[in-house]
């Protein structure tokens, strides 16, 4: 059995195990042989020398020695030894005697070795369990999938305990106008020891090489992160988190969560325990996922502006109708023999507004059916809820469905994609038209709002045929639709556009007929995942 300080639990980097045990072997058969020595002189004195004292007190010496080789079981045995050695001693120095002081002593070297023995064996207990706990960290250390370094940062705290000495105030500042002294506390850093999936992170042979690998893993990029590091140790944080990239020894970049760990004091900077998950595959899936989304947005955008093409159509032309009769009439005036130029200029002027109008329809078209990375910008929430009333007004119009507004002016900008945020509410709004298509009095009512909590709330009310609870539970799936010529993938898109941008959507029942949409944004400036 090994003792609590048994230090090959905690041996340094790259130190061989088989070395430290056999060692470990040779201080035992050392402490044992030791400890038969003492007993035995301990008998010789105790049975044949004419002292008058309680000498076999000392047994409890040996049973002390004893923990240093047995385990508990060993330890009892050993003391059992030792009351029997007593009492052997007893009987060959004092046997033949009247029972009186010598007996007296040997009763209370019994007692005391007794005590010795149970004080001994209750703290080998606890002993025994600190190394059991220890021995499972150490497998949990040794076989996790997490990458954990142990370090020491005794020497870039020196660091930087000396630059608060010298009046630095602001650390953070200060380093980053300094990269020679972080690369100094980079260097400065120990590796006490480090698992192997800290080794297979970094592409490193064994773990000496892993021990000097800190400054050739970390990019330019990471040593902000390191920085950060640095000004959390000296401040009074248990713990500091943060993503970056680093390098493995072989040039590869991976994407990586950081996690350090400080010891409570005294210990703080001289154990640093330090997690690293490799984020890279959950980085390049996600981007992956991101270009999915993406593509579906789009083809989705696409379809609507099929669906809606004829409205659209129509939209564009009444302007460009309206051009030409005014082009036609302006030229009328002109032909006069004294020409109106102020009728002229009226005409030119209805020109140039109806081929802005135009003009504007065409390009939200564009901006409808191109095809891009997210722009995210602060825009007015009112503002995308007009454009997309006005993408889908004629088709509304159509369907003699009547638009009720109320927005709430003034509300502050949210950060988002102007164009994904229109194919949002276009996507509510051509809902809603298609819910009211067998209803009779077909309203449709849009309202924008500033919740208390600082949220922009936007709300598409029909009154249409309502859903039912079977649809309600699946209407953001995708590829669910209850309509002939649907697709279903409306909403799904809409929910994963609000997702993207730390929004929400939801669906209630209104309490007369139809439906009532919501979307939920946070305003821009406030923490947007
Ligand atoms: N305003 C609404 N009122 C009633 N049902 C609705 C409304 N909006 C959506 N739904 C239901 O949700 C389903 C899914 O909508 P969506 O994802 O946009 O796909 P699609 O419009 O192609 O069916 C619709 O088929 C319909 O059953
Ligand atoms: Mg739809």
């Amino acid at each position: 059995m090994t003792s609590i300080q048994d230090s090959s639990l905690r041996r340094p980097l790259g130190w061989p195990v088989s070395t430290r045990t056999e060692e470990v072997n040779l201080r035992r058969i050392a402490f044992a042989g030791l400890a038969t020595a003492a007993a035995v002189a301990i008998f010789l004195v105790d049975a044949f020398s004419p002292l008058g004292l309680a000498v076999a007190v000392l047994y409890g010496i040996v049973v002390l020695m004893s923990v240093s080789f047995c385990d508990q079981r060993g330890v009892v045995l050993v003391a059992l030894g030792c009351g029997l050695l007593t009492l052997a001693g007893y009987l060959i120095g004092h046997g033949a005697d009247e029972p009186g002081a010598p007996l007296l002593r040997a009763l209370v070297s019994l007692a005391a070795l007794a005590v010795t023995t149970a004080l001994v064996t209750k703290n080998q207990g606890a002993a025994d369990r600190l190394v059991d706990s220890e021995r499972r960290y150490r497998s949990i250390f040794e076989s996790t999938a997490v990458a954990i370094w142990e370090d020491d940062f005794t020497g870039p705290a020196a660091i930087l305990a000396r630059l608060r000495r010298n009046g630095v105030d602001n650390l953070d500042a200060h380093l980053a106008a300094r990269p020679d002294l972080v690369r100094q506390c980079m260097s400065a850093v120990r590796g006490i020891d480090a698992n192997p999936a800290a080794m297979k992170l970094v592409g490193a042979a064994d773990k000496a090489e892993l021990k000097t690998s800190l400054p050739n893993i970390l990019l330019p990029e990471s040593e902000a992160m390191f920085r950060s590091l640095l000004v959390a140790l000296a401040g009074r944080a248990d713990t500091f988190a943060s993503e970056t990239q680093i390098q493995t020894l072989h040039g590869e970049r991976r994407s990586v969560l950081v996690r350090a760990t400080f010891a409570p004091p005294p210990q703080r900077h001289q154990r640093v325990l330090v997690g690293v998950v490799d984020l890279t595959e959950r980085t390049r899936f996600e981007r992956a996922l991101e270009e999915a989304r993406l593509e579906l947005a789009h083809a989705s955008r696409v379809m609507t502006l099929g669906e809606l093409a004829a409205s659209i159509a129509h939209e564009v032309n009444q302007p460009l109708a309206a051009v030409v009769t005014n082009g036609e009439a302006g030229l009328r005036w002109l032909d006069r023999p004294v020409p109106d130029i102020a009728e002229v200029r009226a005409c030119v002027e209805e020109i140039v507004t109806q081929g802005r109008r135009a003009a504007e329809v065409i390009q939200s078209l564009r901006a409808m059916s191109r095809k891009g990375e997210q722009q995210r910008a602060p825009v007015s929430i009112n503002g995308v809820v007009t454009e997309a009333l006005a993408l889908v007004a004629r088709e509304l119009d159509g369907r003699g469905v009547s638009v009720l507004l109320d927005l709430e002016p003034g509300l502050p900008d949210v950060m988002v994609d102007r164009i994904q945020l229109q194919q949002v509410v276009v996507n509510l709004l051509v809902n809603a038209a298609h819910a009211m298509e067998l209803v009779e009095s077909r309203e449709l009512r849009v309202e924008s709002r500033l919740d208390p909590a600082g949220q922009v709330h936007v709300a598409v009310s029909d009154c249409g045929i309502g859903l039912s609870d079977q649809v309600m539970s699946r209407l953001f799936t995708a590829f669910h639709t209850t309509k002939p010529q649907g697709m279903g993938i409306g909403l799904s898109i809409c929910r994963s556009i609000m997702d993207a941008h730390g929004g929400r959507i939801w669906a209630e029942c209104n309490q007369g007929p139809g439906a009532t949409f919501r979307l939920e944004l946070p305003v821009a400036g406030s923490a947007v995942p």
